[in-house]
């Protein structure tokens, strides 16, 4: 018995052109992904040998089948019960996975994307990893009757609020503030915080505007930030900046010339 296996395994590495070998996958190990954009997952077949015979071919994650293409270059979608909207596209050996938006849940290192080769050349798989960039959505922001707050949506993957009145930084301790944080089921964190103020300090008529912003808990940068104001000052709306949306940069700043 051990002689046979012996003997099999000469005969392996007497061949080493096994049919493993012949044909590769190509797929990029990690993608970026930046929130609310499209993204594309390519798996490019490439063979050193001629008459490469593909059978099945398709993108998986977490054994979950999204879709593939038979023999026939017949391609399936699948779809699941996650949110996330996606499409599948092949030609010639390549097959490509393309979502509008990656939603939290189904990106980071512990949710590889896996593409499957079975031909008869080897039957080849890769993983490709999705990383959601840090990002946030709208910001909402009111004056209520104890003071301003404001309301980060969309938020990936997490931060903390900080609030400044002119060059002070509030966060020292000086004013109350509360903050609320919920997960939706996409994903996507939402984070309000309000700051309680005594009347004492005539908040209430003050002409300078409360800045509440967001740090990144992952890189501990300001990635987004709004003006709070009363609404006869602006109507009731805050200014936004957005890590992704550099022209609101431009528009607060124009704005806040503007009035100040
Ligand atoms: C696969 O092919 C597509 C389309 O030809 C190309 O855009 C992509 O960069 C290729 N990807 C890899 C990993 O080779
Ligand atoms: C504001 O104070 C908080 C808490 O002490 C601190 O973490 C943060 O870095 C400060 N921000 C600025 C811009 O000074
Ligand atoms: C609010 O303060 C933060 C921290 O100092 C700053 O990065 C941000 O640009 C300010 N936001 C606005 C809208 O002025």
């Amino acid at each position: 018995m051990e002689i046979t296996a012996l003997g099999f395994l000469w005969l392996l590495s007497a061949f080493p052109l096994t049919t493993q070998e012949l044909v590769r996958l190509k797929v990029k190990p990690t993608l970026s992904a930046l929130c609310g954009k499209e993204v594309s997952l390519h798996c490019n077949t490439s063979s050193s040998q001629r008459g490469l015979l593909i059978t099945h071919m398709e993108w998986s994650q977490d054994k979950t089948p999204l879709c593939s293409v038979n023999s026939e270059e017949k391609l399936t979608t699948y779809k699941r019960h996650s949110p996330s909207d996606f499409h599948c596209k092949y030609t010639d050996g390549s097959l490509s996975l393309v979502f509008k938006e990656v939603l939290p849940p189904e990106s980071g290192i512990s949710k590889p994307y896996r593409c499957k080769l079975h031909s008869n050349q080897g039957v080849p798989h890769e993983y490709t990893r999705v990383e959601l960039q840090e990002c946030c959505g709208p910001v909402e922001s009111i004056v209520g009757s104890d003071g301003p707050s404001c309301t980060f949506n969309r938020v990936y993957p997490d931060g903390d609020v900080h609030w400044f009145h002119s060059f002070h930084n509030l966060s020292d301790g000086s004013v109350r503030h509360n903050t609320a944080k919920s997960v939706d089921k996409q994903g996507w964190v939402t984070i309000r915080s309000w700051l309680t103020i005594d009347d004492s300090l005539d908040w209430r008529n003050s002409v300078v505007p409360y800045n509440c912003s967001l740090k990144s808990t992952v890189s501990d940068r300001y990635i987004a930030s709004t003006l709070v104001q009363k609404p006869e000052h602006d109507g009731g709306k805050g200014y936004k900046i957005c890590s992704q949306g550099n022209i609101n940069i431009f528009l607060s700043f124009l704005f806040f010339s503007l009035f100040h």
